[in-house]
């Protein structure tokens, strides 16, 4: 059984509105690949449905990790899976600080105990990649933090609790620079045969950071072209309409 994130044949709905219509897309663990297209063609939706978003109606098809079908499982499972969903945590968690509330997921995720050693030698190797202040592991979750910390906290996540495939949408949290080379250094350093990314995004500029192996580009629900990472470089020239046009004629 092949060691990949699948999405097979996915249909997904909101109130009888079809956004996906039969989505198909592969990331095998040791690969990172971007999610690419139009505001609207339903990248953020595929993110959420793979969270377990109740919004979202399953139509049709199926999610697949490591050959095993997680919809219908509960964040926490699909956690235990060793899925990854930037955005599964967007909410101030005030009276939490940022140390309990990783150590929490970390067991939560491997279902034991982590000493608090070893958690913290964890904790401080992520930071330092992230270039971070210890003293950020005593804030309470996102309170009051800026849109740059909160995307270093997420980082900070992603690198402590070690999934197999991470999921990180980026399309609204405004990233500016710094943000985008904290994001960058995160994916990069998380990188190896044992971990696998679907990065959505819109700005070819992060992709000069997380160089893709693959490249794939969702319109009207649809994957409607897939490429390497000079794919990236061709819409940033030419825009979606030719790709528009790929899906339209199938
Ligand atoms: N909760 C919702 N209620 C109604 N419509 C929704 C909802 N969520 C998504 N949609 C619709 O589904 C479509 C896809 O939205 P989605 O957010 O997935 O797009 P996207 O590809 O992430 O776009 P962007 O690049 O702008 O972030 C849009 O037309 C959107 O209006
Ligand atoms: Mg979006």
């Amino acid at each position: 059984m092949a060691n990949q994130l699948e999405i097979h044949d996915l249909y997904a709905s909101i109130e009888g509105e079809p956004i996906l219509k039969g989505v198909n897309l592969v990331v095998p663990q040791g690969e990172v690949h971007a999610l690419m297209g139009p505001n609207g063609a339903g990248k953020s939706t595929l993110g959420k449905i793979i969270a377990g978003d109740p919004e979202y109606t399953v139509d049709k098809g199926e999610v697949l990790v490591d050959g095993e079908n997680i919809l219908g499982m509960e964040a926490d499972e699909r956690a235990k899976k060793g899925l990854f969903l930037a955005f599964q945590y967007p909410v101030e968690v005030p009276g939490v600080t940022i140390a309990n509330f990783l150590r929490l997921a970390l067991n939560a995720k491997t279902g034991k105990e982590v000493s608090v050693s070893e958690f913290y030698a964890k904790a401080q190797a992520a930071l330092q990649t992230l270039d971070w202040s210890e003293d950020y592991l005593s804030r309470y979750l996102n309170e009051g933090f800026s849109g740059g910390e909160k995307k270093r906290a997420e980082i900070l996540q992603l690198m402590v609790l070690e999934p197999k495939y991470a999921i990180l949408d980026e399309t609204d949290s405004g990233l500016d620079i710094d943000a985008l080379k904290v994001v960058s250094k995160g994916v990069n350093a998380m990188r190896g045969p044992n971990f696998g990314a679907l990065v959505i995004t819109h700005y070819q500029r992060l992709l000069n950071y997380i160089v893709p192996d693959v490249v794939h580009v969702l319109v009207d629900g649809k994957v409607a072209t897939t490429g390497d990472k000079t794919l990236a470089l061709e819409l940033e020239s030419k825009g979606y309409e030719w790709v528009r046009e790929l899906a339209a004629t199938g």
